[in-house]
């Protein structure tokens, strides 16, 4: 029922949006990324050193950088992630990129922002395999980070909450903003090309922003996945029933963003779409039942490639060094 409405609702923006030549940007079901404020230097510093400290984990080598890698769109590029012991994921690792602008985190929203989130990979057995207790001794037998935690957050004791508050707030940073679809919406139309304008357009009538929309262009409701034709996935995941516990959420999933969708293959919960392209038609088909040609496809394909945004650029982080005292990874351990 609400579905319908937000589509309605797509088909008269796409009416208003089809006439215009150069609409103003607050026309848009899109709007531009603002770029991150930092409020607190330190903390940020701090949340990014733990994001690469792969002594969060049990092995040693695994940090949230493994799995949400920087330097490829903020995702591992699998299928499903490889967690400890070569653990096999159950389900596709979502890009961190612009994660902050999300309504809830993971695909079923079952944390509720990026603190929260933050504790989950830490403890889980089948992805860093630490737990609370054990990372909150690394991380105080380390006098680097002692000195670190106390110069943030005043105390010689280091919390689990102050290190899921630091991770969160370096998360916060990670926003991609002057992507050249973002240049053309705040009027420079010589930023995008004629076909991924053309693109654009047929994203926008064909219904694609009754979902994917916003400033993430996603990340911003829960959807079912395979509205008009049922989508027959790989993996056992039911999507937001597994929190609400309401049939009527049964495979719906949080509507991922499409801001640097580029760069965040393959696709979907299950990871099952390898390309771009394939992610398109089956969209178009089982959420709208439009069957696009390969013209149309590789229009809307080239729009989705001016979304990605300018990635966060920083110094790598080089870690405080460990102590005699601190305990030492067991990577065979189960
Ligand atoms: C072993 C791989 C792995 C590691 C290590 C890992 N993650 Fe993840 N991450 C995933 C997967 C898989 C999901 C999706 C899980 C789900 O939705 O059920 C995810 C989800 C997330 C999300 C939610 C994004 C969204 O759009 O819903 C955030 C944020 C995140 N991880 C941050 C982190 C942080 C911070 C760390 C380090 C403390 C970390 N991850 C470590 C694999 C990993
Ligand atoms: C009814 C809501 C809805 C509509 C309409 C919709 N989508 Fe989606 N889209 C989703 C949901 C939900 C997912 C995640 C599904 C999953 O993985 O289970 C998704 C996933 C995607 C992905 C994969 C992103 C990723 O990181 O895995 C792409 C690409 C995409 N959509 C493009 C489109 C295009 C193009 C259109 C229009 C042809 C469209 N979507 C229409 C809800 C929608």
């Amino acid at each position: 029922m609400s579905l319908r409405i937000t589509l309605s609702l797509a088909a008269a923006l796409t009416f208003s949006a089809g006439v215009a030549i150069a609409a103003p940007a607050a026309d848009e079901p899109i709007q531009p990324i603002p770029a991150a404020k930092v409020k607190d230097a330190n903390l940020v510093e701090l949340g990014k050193k733990l994001y690469f400290d792969t002594r969060l984990s049990k092995s040693g080598f695994i940090s949230c950088n493994s799995c949400h890698n920087l330097s490829m769109g903020g995702t591992d590029n699998l299928k499903t992630s490889i967690g400890h012991n070569w653990n096999k994921g159950p389900i596709n690792a979502p890009t961190v990129l612009n994660s902050s602008m999300n309504l809830a985190q993971f695909w079923d929203g079952r944390a509720a922002d990026l603190k929260a989130q933050a504790g989950g990979p830490i403890a889980n057995p089948g992805e860093m395999a630490s737990n609370h207790a054990l990372a909150v001794e690394v991380l105080q037998s380390i006098p680097g980070y002692v000195d670190e935690f106390k110069k943030v957050f005043g105390s010689d004791k280091v919390t689990i909450d102050e290190v899921t508050k630091a991770i969160a707030a370096f998360e916060e940073t990670l926003v991609t903003p002057n992507s050249r679809f973002d240049k053309w919406l705040k009027g420079d139309k010589k930023a995008l090309t004629a076909t991924e304008l053309a693109g654009y357009n047929l994203f926008k009538d064909s219904g694609c922003t009754a979902c994917h929309n916003g400033p993430a262009v996603g990340g911003n409701s829960f959807q079912k996945m395979g509205v008009v034709e049922p989508y027959t996935a790989t993996s056992p995941a039911e999507g937001r029933v597994a929190v609400t516990k309401d049939e009527a959420d049964r495979f719906n999933f949080k509507v991922p963003t499409l801001r640097n969708v580029e760069l965040t293959y393959p696709y979907f919960h299950d990871g099952e779409a390898a390309t771009l392209s394939k992610a398109v038609e089956t969209m178009g088909r089982i959420q709208l039942g439009k069957n696009f040609t390969a013209d149309e496809n590789a229009k809307i394909v080239a729009f989705l490639k001016s979304l990605t945004g300018e990635q966060p650029s920083f110094k790598m982080p080089i870690l405080p060094p460990s102590s005699d005292a601190t305990p030492r990874p067991t990577p065979f351990e189960k």
